[in-house]
């Protein structure tokens, strides 16, 4: 039997471009995409990906791209849908174009590009299609609402399409990885014009999280995530921080969750909250 193949979105750095080595290195052929021509060369070293230019932001191209990959292998088994950036900084001083354009790239690109790829999966009976979404998702973080919701909307829509598709033989899941050490926070699109107001809580919000895994992990659920076979299980977690958050919601139960971790924004968090969490690094 010929090789499995799966298609990546926004491997030029991050989740993305590990994914593609993880992938590569078991075997698999990988239909990597990137938005920019100057990284077309990005995964050259490698035999069995083929590098395409997607900007997930364009639907018309999202749209026609499924035909297009499976043209590259002669079929696909998987989707990872990763490409995303991170919008920063409170609300009030967030343009709704940011807004819309966060919404274009982590979710309305995103749903395109499922939907390109839903029939091939559908009439073939058999896909597995990964949607990253992000652990703030969970967790409610301030100074981070239209990313979180972006994110959101993306795990709602994975377990909605998982009911959807799972009677033709297609999984669809959702990742929530914590932080860790990529580029998307060198390229936050931040609000700008900020209230005096909020400078000094953001500032002593942004020095709490200080956890930045190793993006490997996260490239490695991506791979259980697409072989393990588990057709009932939607959600999974990635690093320290994105599985403690679940557990500790489910350990203390969604309102007293609400309490410590709005405490432990308001930097005032309390021993148990700091016991059951991953530490900072400093
Ligand atoms: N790192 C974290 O802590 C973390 C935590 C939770 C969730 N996530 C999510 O994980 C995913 C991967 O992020 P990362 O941390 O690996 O960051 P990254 O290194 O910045 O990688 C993001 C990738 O997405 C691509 N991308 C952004 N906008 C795109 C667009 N409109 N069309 C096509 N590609 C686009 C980027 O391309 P360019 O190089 O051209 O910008 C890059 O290849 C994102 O969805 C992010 O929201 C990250």
């Amino acid at each position: 039997m010929s090789a499995s193949t799966i298609v990546i979105t926004g491997t030029s750095s991050g989740f993305g471009n590990l994914a593609v080595r993880r992938f590569s290195a078991a075997g698999w052929n990988v239909v990597a995409t990137v938005r920019k021509k100057t990284d077309l060369d990005v995964h050259a070293d490698l035999a069995n990906v083929r590098t395409l230019l997607l900007d997930v932001d364009d639907e018309q191209a999202d749209l026609a791209f499924g035909d297009l990959a499976k043209e590259q292998f002669g079929r696909v088994d998987a989707l990872i849908n990763n490409a995303g950036y991170f919008q920063g900084g409170p609300l009030e001083a967030t343009t709704m174009d940011q807004v819309h354009r966060q919404f274009q790239t982590n979710v309305f690109g995103l749903i395109a590009l499922t939907k390109a790829f839903i029939p091939i999966f559908r009439e073939q009976r058999s896909g597995v299609i990964v949607n990253v979404s992000s652990i703030s998702a969970e967790a409610g973080y301030p100074y981070t609402s239209a990313y979180e919701a972006s994110k959101a909307a993306v795990a709602v829509l994975s377990e909605g399409l998982h009911a959807e598709l799972a009677e033709f033989g297609v999984t669809v899941k959702a990742l929530f990885p914590g932080n860790m050490e990529t580029r998307i926070f060198s390229k936050v699109d931040r609000a700008e014009d900020v209230p005096q107001d909020y400078l000094a809580s953001w500032e002593a919000f942004g020095a709490q999280n200080l956890v930045r895994s190793d993006p490997q992990i996260t490239a490695d659920v991506m791979f259980r995530m697409v072989t393990d076979g588990d057709t009932r299980k939607v959600r999974y977690y990635s690093g320290p921080d994105g599985e403690a958050i679940p557990r500790v919601k489910r350990l203390l139960g969604q309102d007293w969750y609400w309490d410590e971790f709005s405490a432990r924004n308001r930097g005032e968090s309390t021993p148990l909250w700091d016991a059951l969490m991953p530490a900072p690094k400093r």
